[in-house]
């Protein structure tokens, strides 16, 4: 890697403390990153050593392999400049960037508009010769289409879409990755990976945590802007789409947007259908009492904000006819358990003796451990020929093998320009086609009330087809199968 410069708006901030940070001093402890300088950038007028101070702070307690040899190290990539997002400000830190030099908007939502315009009018979207410029940024990109589409007309005045890297974080993890890689590696799947041989597929992600201490972001949020738009909706395209012809970003993302294109669409009279709303009230987890959504600090008593969304997503082509996605997540539920669960139809022919042939699945695992699981039928040992259902097993990571965290992964493919794991924003805007209407359905009316500690609302049982059952997110097993 040649020199190049990460600049990170909002350097004094949470999430360069808690997250980029950590994750940058990892790459540069293993030698990822060696040529690259990291310039904070704030509206504190701090000077270099007091940027340090605070960053030593938060890799102590961030960073789980911190040594004091390696902060040394670390330390001397960083560099720090205060000042406003205008440019006038900006371009005074002009002499500090390298040809090759990406811009990472660690801001609140408000300001991805005018800080890339800013960026844009100190000079610093256009490349020197021989250099590139790029710009990352996460979700949440807008509230709903129309505003996504209007911060995508601020940040397109001065950037190219091929310069703007969209983080999802979900694209960073393991567990989503090994998806593709499962599924096109492997010459097994693909014959049966189609609705001649599945019969559903469930997507879930469920969260003990309750709100925590972002009472004012997600009573404005809420479950299906905070996990389903973004996160659960890149898991399902995935999990749906066609084979790919070459292995290239752009490839990638055009057969993501074919899935959601051919979702059929969801409107004000199918809604009740497709999508479930759900809020905690007061319930117990272990022997932990827990507050209902509506007592938590700085929620309003009477606030409809959903804390899960359950879907169900219909795909219009050859290869999904008739098998219904399931897509939900919710706070403050029975465990931290999250997986893609693809279920196999029944075995068609009779089977030998009295064996009895429960469905196979095939469960792609994220949370608590990270592997797969493919549940299969096999001969119950013993003088009779009886069957049951074992579990076969593998983690994606092993012993003494590297596990990068979402983070780590991301940064470097930014650095290194590939742009594979990042949204493009059509993925964006279809995500808030389909889904904008279910919004606007939501406006009124109140949720389904579920005890904290619960699976959530019964209410979503509509949602599957006769015979279906949601796998249940409290295993009893402590998550095997
Ligand atoms: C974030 C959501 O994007 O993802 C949070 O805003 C959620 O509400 C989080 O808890 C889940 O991601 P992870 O990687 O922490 O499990």
């Amino acid at each position: 890697m040649s020199d190049t410069t990460l600049v990170i708006l909002g350097a004094t901030g949470d999430l360069t403390q808690r997250l980029l940070m950590p994750a940058l001093y990892r790459l540069h402890r293993l030698g990822l990153t060696k040529d690259l300088r990291i310039l904070g950038y704030a509206m504190e007028g701090w000077s270099r050593q007091r940027f340090e101070d605070h960053i030593h702070k938060a890799l102590k307690a961030f960073a789980p392999d911190y040594t004091a040899a390696a902060w040394k190290r670390f330390s001397q990539r960083l560099d720090y400049a205060g000042g406003q997002l205008d440019p006038n400000d900006l371009a005074k830190i002009k002499d500090k960037l390298a040809p090759a030099t990406l811009f990472y908007m660690a801001l609140p939502p408000s300001l991805f508009g005018p800080a890339s315009q800013a960026l844009g009018e100190a000079g610093f979207a256009a490349a020197p010769r021989g250099g590139w410029r790029r710009l990352v940024v996460e979700k949440p990109f807008g509230t709903d289409l129309a505003s996504a589409e209007k911060l995508r007309a601020a940040m397109h005045t001065h950037w190219e879409e091929s310069q703007i890297l969209r983080i999802d974080h979900f694209l960073g993890k393991e567990a989503t990755q090994n998806l593709m890689v499962f599924r096109f590696a492997n010459r097994f799947l693909e014959p049966v990976w189609n609705a001649q041989h599945i019969a559903q597929v469930q997507i879930t992600y469920a969260e003990t945590l309750g709100v925590e201490k972002r009472a004012g972001y997600y009573d404005h949020a809420g479950a299906l802007r905070d996990m389903l738009q973004n996160h659960l909706m890149q898991l399902f395209s995935l999990a749906a789409i066609e084979p790919l012809s070459c292995w290239d970003a752009d490839v990638l993302r055009d057969h993501k947007v074919e899935v959601l294109r051919s979702v059929k669409p969801i409107n004000a009279r199918n809604v009740d259908k497709h999508a479930v709303r759900g809020q905690y009230r007061a319930g117990t987890l272990g022997r932990k009492k827990l507050a209902g959504y509506r007592s938590e600090p700085g929620i309003p008593r009477g606030s409809n904000t959903e804390t899960f969304a359950a879907l169900r997503l219909e795909i219009d082509n050859w290869r999904w006819q008739g098998v219904p996605f399931y897509l939900r997540s919710g706070k403050r539920l029975a465990s931290d358990c999250s997986e893609i669960a693809v279920q196999f139809r029944e075995v068609p022919g009779a089977l030998p003796g009295g064996v009895k042939a429960d469905n196979n699945w095939m469960v792609f695992r994220m949370k608590p451990e990270q592997g797969m699981h493919l549940l299969a039928n096999a001969k119950l040992p013993g003088l009779e020929l009886d069957g049951h259902q074992v579990t076969l097993s593998a983690p994606y990571v092993r012993d003494g093998e590297h596990e990068f965290s979402a983070y780590e992964q991301l940064l470097m493919d930014a650095i290194e320009g590939d742009r594979s794991h990042f949204l493009r924003f059509d993925e964006v805007e279809w995500a808030w086609r389909l889904l904008d209407p279910v919004l606007r359905a939501w406006q009124g009316g109140t949720p389904d009330f579920y005890a904290a500690g619960s699976e959530g609302p019964s209410t979503q049982n509509r949602l599957l087809d006769r015979g279906q059952h949601w796998r249940s997110i409290a295993l009893p097993d402590g998550g095997t199968a």
